[in-house]
């Protein structure tokens, strides 16, 4: 059987955090057997907020250098950087003119962005999402794993690609959610109520940074936010900076809380656990850190992936593309 496309994308917003890695791209890791995936660095969407051009630059190769760092094989995916794919923006401007004012304005991640930038509210930031439903639907998706915060969007990529095909007949399929095998929820290492974000900007030490030193990732760990019960248990409401604590030691040994749980119970104290995971998490990360630096030092080799990855987005967009302009009526 065929196998169905799967796209994901994501913004060069920094280095991306132990939950992004956690929560999202370890499951691609494990879906490229399954799909053909497609993983796309959105630089079109970066812009919606002002970059440095050389910080932008730097930021959108050494994220797609990481993705190779962590495991999605560039042969086996398509994994490219949106702005060398015209037919986005192509496909953009289009479906623009088939997406109601109305619909636009109910989307929540606008209005958030929106009051936090509010002294540039850009048209780009108000479409956004139309280039996103371009994205996924220039591949003929089956699937978009997202989460709780791109749920909206992707609903409204399939109303516009139904309203699309209700009007031109089948030229898009219809995305639905991949929804993932419930992945575990990182916290911030300091205020463990809140998620851990890679976009942190209060305090540095609350977010353990896939490119992180093993120094590093140890004093993080060690000033890690826990309680004062002075007892083992697995508590999210009750002890959140601890069951978070033990949720990574779990993920990043791969076994179970209850058996995490179970590990620490005797342990001397919370300094203990927090000195496990630590360490877990170095074992975890310090192999795609070398690889990384490894790749970095071999800019010919990452060009090489970027050129290929590129023409091979460029040819798969093409078919969906030509067959919007040809059922729109545009001359040939
Ligand atoms: N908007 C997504 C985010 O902020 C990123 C994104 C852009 C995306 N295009 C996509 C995700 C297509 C999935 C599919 O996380």
């Amino acid at each position: 059987m065929e196998k169905k496309i799967l796209y994901s994308g994501m913004q060069a917003t920094g280095v991306p955090s132990l939950a992004n890695y956690i929560g999202a791209i370890k499951n691609w890791v494990n879906l490229q057997k399954d799909y053909n995936c497609l993983f796309c660095v959105v630089d079109l969407h970066s812009i919606t907020v002002r970059q440095d051009p050389d910080f932008f630059r730097t930021k959108a190769r050494d994220l797609l250098t990481l993705f190779i760092a962590l495991g999605i094989d560039p042969k086996e995916n398509v994994l490219y950087y949106q702005s060398h794919v015209p037919a986005h923006s192509e496909l953009s401007w289009i479906l623009n003119c088939y997406t109601h004012m109305g619909e636009l304005n109910r989307m929540t991640q606008f209005k958030d962005k929106s009051q936090k930038h509010e002294d540039n509210i850009n048209a780009g930031l108000y479409t956004y999402p139309v280039l996103q439903a371009a994205d996924i639907l220039l591949f003929q998706t089956n699937l978009v794993p997202v989460g709780q915060d791109q749920k909206q969007h992707l609903e409204l990529c399939r109303d516009i690609a139904m309203r699309f095909n209700n009007i031109y007949g089948e030229i898009f399929t219809i995305p639905e959610p991949y929804i993932a095998p419930v992945g575990a929820k990182i916290m911030s290492l300091h205020d463990p109520t809140r998620k851990m974000s890679k976009s942190e900007t209060v305090n540095e030490n609350n977010v353990i940074f896939l490119l992180d030193d093993p120094d590093t990732i140890m004093k993080k760990f060690k000033r890690a936010m826990t309680d004062s019960l002075n007892q083992v248990r697995y508590d999210p409401e009750e002890q959140p900076g601890l069951s978070n604590l033990i949720t990574i030691y779990a993920c990043a040994t791969n076994h179970t809380i209850e058996e995490c749980t179970k590990e620490f119970a005797d342990s001397p104290g919370y300094g203990y656990i927090k000195t496990k995971t630590g360490e877990a998490v170095v074992s975890m990360l310090e192999p795609f850190r070398k690889r990384f630096k490894e790749l970095q030092a071999d800019p010919a080799y990452i060009d090489g992936i970027i050129k290929n990855n590129a023409e091979r987005a460029n040819i798969m967009a093409q078919g969906t593309l030509a067959a919007v302009k040809d059922a729109i009526g545009f001359p040939k």
